[in-house]
């Protein structure tokens, strides 16, 4: 019998077990924290931010697979056993909900929105707030791999100029590809809207801080929907109150939930949502798992195998 071991939530256990047992009848699906299992029997494991250490304690597991796009909380685990393959979870529904994300919260802040809802909290008819040209609304997109790269196709569709700055040169159509550090003073020079789009590795640990914030233009704006973990939260305050930066959308914050003292939680220049820009699909996910899994006992290659070095 082929065992699974899922590292999910124990009061939404239902929502994994129900779609395996349809797509994967033949695999036995164990539930971290409640059911019993010994660590030699499991063959395969999923989950999203596993304990530390749990990984290493199965002799077995051949194959480990991430229900999110980011694996920063399995690589954080210093036990992680790296002999075995990591799958992070690609989806298509997963990048359109975060395209929509950042479709929706950069025409916020393009056609402001928000000075909209505070008018009207007011009672004032306000036509006082036009929008900038969309021409001169320059969109410049951190990681231009499977999520940016479609937010950056949608907002180029909207007439948006869009770039994105990634390791690797891009050939996307619309869309002006700049690479590797000695590019990145460049890209930030010309992003009216900076949306965060990267994995969180070392060399991307703390990318968005003041230096970074200097090297926009004056007036712009952020959207972080990758990893708090990207964000300096104290830096991105102070450019904002300084007047530099106009504002910034954030999804994901250094530490969650956002801490009740946090003054990102009633800053007027600051929309915040608890990290839901894109939320893994149970049945979805747990077709794909199903899926590379009969591929995997047949001898096929993985895909989406995250590379070690790299860290994404
Ligand atoms: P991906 O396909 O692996 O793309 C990552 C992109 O970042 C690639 O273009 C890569 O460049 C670039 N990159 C990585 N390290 C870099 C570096 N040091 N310098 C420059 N560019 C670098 O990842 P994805 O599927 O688009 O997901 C991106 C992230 O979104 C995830 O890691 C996750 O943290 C976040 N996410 C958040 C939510 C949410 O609900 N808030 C949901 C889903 C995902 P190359 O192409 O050259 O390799
Ligand atoms: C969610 O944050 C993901 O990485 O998919």
């Amino acid at each position: 019998m082929t065992t699974l071991l899922a590292v999910v939530p124990t009061f939404i256990a239902r929502l994994w077990t129900e779609p395996l047992a349809q797509y994967a009848p033949w695999l036995k699906v164990v539930i971290h924290g409640q059911d019993d299992y010994k660590p030699e029997e499991i063959d395969y494991a999923l989950g999203f931010r596993p304990p530390p250490g749990l990984f290493k304690t199965l002799p077995n597991v051949k194959v480990i697979f991430s229900l999110g796009a980011g694996v920063d909380g399995f690589l954080s685990d210093k036990d992680f056993p790296k002999q075995i393959p990591l799958v992070r979870f690609v989806d298509h529904t997963l990048s359109r909900e975060m395209m929509q994300y950042v479709v929706l919260h950069t025409l916020m802040f393009h056609r402001t929105q928000r000075q909209f809802d505070r008018a009207q909290a007011q009672k004032q008819w306000a036509q006082m707030f036009p929008p900038r040209r969309t021409e001169d609304t320059r969109v410049g997109i951190l990681g231009l791999g499977e999520i940016g790269t479609m937010a950056g196709e949608y907002l180029a569709r909207l007439d948006f100029p869009v770039s994105g700055w990634s390791r690797t040169k891009k050939s996307v159509p619309d869309i002006k590809s700049f690479a590797g550090d000695g590019e990145l003073e460049a890209f930030l020079g010309q992003s009216d809207i900076l949306v965060c789009l990267l994995p969180l590795t070392p060399a991307t640990y703390h990318i968005l801080n003041k230096k970074t914030f200097a090297q926009l233009p004056k007036g712009a704006y952020v959207i972080n929907a990758a990893r708090g973990g990207h964000l300096v939260e104290d830096d991105l305050i102070a450019a904002i109150d300084s007047g530099h930066l106009a504002g910034a959308t954030l999804d994901v914050f250094e530490t969650e939930p956002l801490p009740a003292t946090s003054p990102i939680w009633t800053h007027p220049k600051i929309t915040m949502t608890p990290h839901v820009a894109a939320m893994t699909d149970p049945r979805v996910a747990s077709r794909t798992v199903a899926d590379a899994i009969a591929g995997h006992m047949k001898g096929a290659k993985l895909d989406n195998v995250v590379d070690f070095e790299l860290g994404y």
